[in-house]
């Protein structure tokens, strides 16, 4: 049995004083029986030990954006699972597609930074999906596929059974336009068959698949109710407790 799994990706928001208030607001709005939903957030580095002592006692986990394949070294502005490690980070978010597309992030590379999570014993949260021009050429299922096997190469089963992996179409990131139920569940049954043929069918069946792209309050429930949609990764409706507490009560239900 899969846990429905609620990741909060705050992106580049949410100063220090914001995310107080935010993480209060939340454990308001949290303040329904979660049935074991597990609950993350992921703010901006600057906010993850606040964070951290925030939700202490709470059920709430916590997550980075990024972080470098690195311990530590002559690295400008960048931040290592160690770290991560060391202000209550349990997650990672890695391979997002904003930093694909600013910051030229090749699935190699973010290969590189899965393979160190893992050794430093942080979960993570790894992201693919196409765009739009690709879904209207018809080769998702193409570039989901090596997207996929390219994050993940030379890591075992073991391993990869607990990582979390988060398909995101980008023509549906911050657009309003989510994937409909049907185009999500597509994606993720070719997704669980590839792990089938590149692992095992019960290495396929134990990993967490979250989607993500617009996913609210309205649409949360016909989504994550999906056979192989395991939970969500969301932006815009995170920066709000009630419309991220909302989104975990569709997966709570
Ligand atoms: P939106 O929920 O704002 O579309 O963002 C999705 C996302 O990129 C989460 O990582």
């Amino acid at each position: 049995m899969r846990t429905k799994t609620i990741a909060g990706n705050w992106k580049m928001n949410k100063d220090f004083l914001q995310t107080e208030e935010l993480i209060d607001e939340l454990k308001k709005a949290l303040s329904f029986d979660l049935k074991g939903v597990k609950v993350i957030i992921c703010p901006p580095f600057t906010s993850l030990e606040l964070a951290h002592r925030l939700i202490h006692g709470s059920a709430i986990e916590l997550g980075a954006q990024n972080m470098h394949h690195e311990d530590e070294g002559a690295f400008t502005g960048e931040v290592s699972p160690t770290m991560l490690k060391a202000v209550g980070c349990k997650y990672v978010i890695l391979g997002h597609s904003e930093r694909r597309q600013y910051f030229h992030e090749s699935d190699a590379f973010i290969n590189k930074k899965v393979k160190k999570a893992i050794a430093a014993g942080l979960t993570s949260i790894v992201c693919f999906g196409e765009t739009l021009d690709q879904r209207e050429k018809n080769i998702t299922a193409q570039v989901v596929t090596a997207q996929v096997r390219g994050v993940l190469e030379d890591i075992a089963a073991e391993n990869v059974e607990r990582l979390i992996l988060a398909y995101e179409p980008v023509w549906a990131i911050g657009t309003g336009r989510n994937a409909t139920p049907q185009q999500a569940e597509e994606v993720h049954v070719l997704v669980r068959k590839l792990l089938g043929e590149m692992y095992t069918a019960s290495t396929a069946e134990r990993v967490i698949i979250q989607y993500g792209g617009s996913v609210k309050p309205e649409n949360a429930a016909e989504l994550l109710w999906q056979p192989n949609v395991d939970g969500a990764l969301v932006g815009g409706a995170c920066l709000k407790a009630d419309s991220f507490a909302g989104i975990i009560k569709a997966a709570a239900r």
